[in-house]
């Protein structure tokens, strides 16, 4: 029998932590989790959101810098996104879309969606996630592909680092070594260049050229390959896991010139940049590329339910439409009416209250403001924003890194966490991606309490002779 998770007669906010701790750790394998350390330490719970802020079981208040993992874009507890699902609930919680049945819900998000994305990108394919997303993406490009007649063109080339999602097909198209090493991964047929990182990869070169440079690898990839065996790139406009990578001025331009050169599909998987992210409705718009597939989850709901997708381009469009025969690809849930009535909700409240514009030209501006000076602290090497990501590199001096297996980044972490403020940390890289609707106010109560944590990681580093 397992003891009850609540106190009884207590205020809903007042929980028995170890007695929920002992219930997940006796039943519940997290993701992306070392199953064995977490239930040495015990998980710890969050349970009740508002606005950007967010409560553990403990009764603490915490500022979620990192909008859940990148997806509660419009911030917690909109009641109308709640709304939404429970009248879609009552008058129709499920029915499919495979034999010639459709949606209300599903048909006016495909047209909601067509009309924030680039003018070219008119069609979207339902799926649950961004991991599904891209999977649907990998099939795609190959159907494509054989419909021209070119079925010899299956390679996807994609990016050390990157982060395209954890089923078979997206741990392939991501470039995390750690992932690779479980299961024999990448499938065949997926490749990777360098990322455009130029703190770590551009000595000696301006962030210009280097943004050149690194498109140049593409070029190099290709010809390696041989141009007519490749079918596709795909990349993250900015690389979100993998550290908040923020490419070169001149590189995604120059990625889009070698892709039109060769013939090759661009694919922008903006499950993290797509509805809002950086201050444009897709990365892809601030970057000034033009692909021709997009993968979308995550801020399409706000996080408020999974759905996932991939905006198809006229270019492969009509080449799928108008060749005839079926995609043998879908999933139960495509098209889930619930979730496209709460997207609808989600897209018209960002729409209505104009949550884009005003990330590009209020609060992105004030958050790179402040975040930047954070650079003068002793213990930050570098910091870089953009939109509503930021991240900074955690070194002893602008000259020097850390020892990777000191792990600073996770005693940064822990000090953030401990201390009122949700931070990532991805090697020493410390990001955030907050709330689209953080105030100006807001992001000062934020960017103080890191800099109380970086402190406090200084503290720690020098009292473990780490520095
Ligand atoms: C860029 C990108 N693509 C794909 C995914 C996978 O999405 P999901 O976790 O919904 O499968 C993620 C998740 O973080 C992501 O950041």
């Amino acid at each position: 029998m397992n003891p009850s998770p609540f106190l009884p007669g207590t205020e809903p906010a007042l929980y028995d932590t170890a007695a929920l701790q002992a219930l997940d750790s006796a039943h519940y394998l997290h993701p992306f989790t070392d199953f064995k350390s977490l239930s040495a330490t015990g998980s710890r719970f969050i349970v009740r959101g508002e606005g950007i802020y967010i409560w553990d079981s403990n009764g603490n208040k915490i500022i979620d810098g990192m909008s859940g993992l990148w997806n509660v874009n419009l911030g917690y507890r909109r009641v109308e996104l709640a709304d939404a699902a429970y009248r879609q609930m009552l008058e129709l919680p499920f029915y499919n879309s495979f034999f010639q049945t459709s949606n209300i819900p599903a048909a006016k998000l495909a047209a909601s969606i067509a009309g924030v994305a680039p003018d070219h990108m008119r069609r979207v394919f339902y799926c649950n996630s961004g991991s599904e997303a891209n999977d649907t993406i990998v099939r795609m490009v190959r159907r494509y592909w054989d419909l021209k007649n070119q079925p010899q063109r299956k390679t996807i080339i994609s990016r050390h680092n990157a982060y395209h999602g954890s089923t078979v097909a997206g741990a392939s198209l991501s470039g995390m070594s750690g992932m690779h090493a479980q299961g024999d991964l990448p499938i065949p047929g997926i490749v990777h260049i360098g990322q455009p990182y130029h703190f770590e990869n551009g000595a000696g070169m301006t962030p210009e050229a280097f943004g050149l440079h690194a498109a140049g690898w593409l070029e190099e990839k290709i010809l390696e390959l041989g141009p007519e065996k490749v079918a596709a790139f795909i990349g993250e406009p900015v690389q979100g896991a993998g550290g908040v990578i923020i490419p070169p001025s001149t590189y995604w331009p120059e990625i889009q010139r070698i892709c039109d050169h060769y013939g090759i599909l661009l694919i922008s998987d903006e499950v993290i940049c797509g509805f809002g992210r950086l201050g444009s409705w897709f990365g892809c718009q601030h970057f000034g590329t033009r692909p021709d597939l997009i993968a979308f989850a995550k801020g399409v709901t706000s996080g408020y339910f999974p759905l996932g997708g991939v905006i198809i381009g006229d270019r492969v469009a009509d080449v799928l439409i108008e060749s005839g025969g079926e995609f043998n690809h879908g999933f139960t849930y495509s098209g889930h009416p619930v979730g496209c009535a709460l997207a609808l909700e989600n897209i018209r409240i960002l729409q209505e209250e104009g949550v884009v514009d005003q990330v590009r030209t209020e609060t992105a501006p004030h958050l790179a403001r402040q975040f930047h000076k954070l650079a003068d602290h002793p213990i930050v090497a570098i910091t870089e924003a953009l939109g509503m990501v930021a991240g900074l590199v955690l070194a002893p001096s602008p000259q020097t890194r850390f020892d990777p297996a000191d792990e600073v980044g996770m005693i940064c972490r822990r000090h953030c966490f401990e201390n009122g403020v949700i931070m990532r940390a991805v090697g020493d890289r410390m990001i955030i991606a907050p709330p689209l609707v953080i105030s100006p106010q807001q992001i000062d109560e934020m960017i103080a309490l890191i800099r109380r944590c970086l402190d406090l990681t200084h503290v720690e580093l020098r009292a473990r002779g780490l520095i």
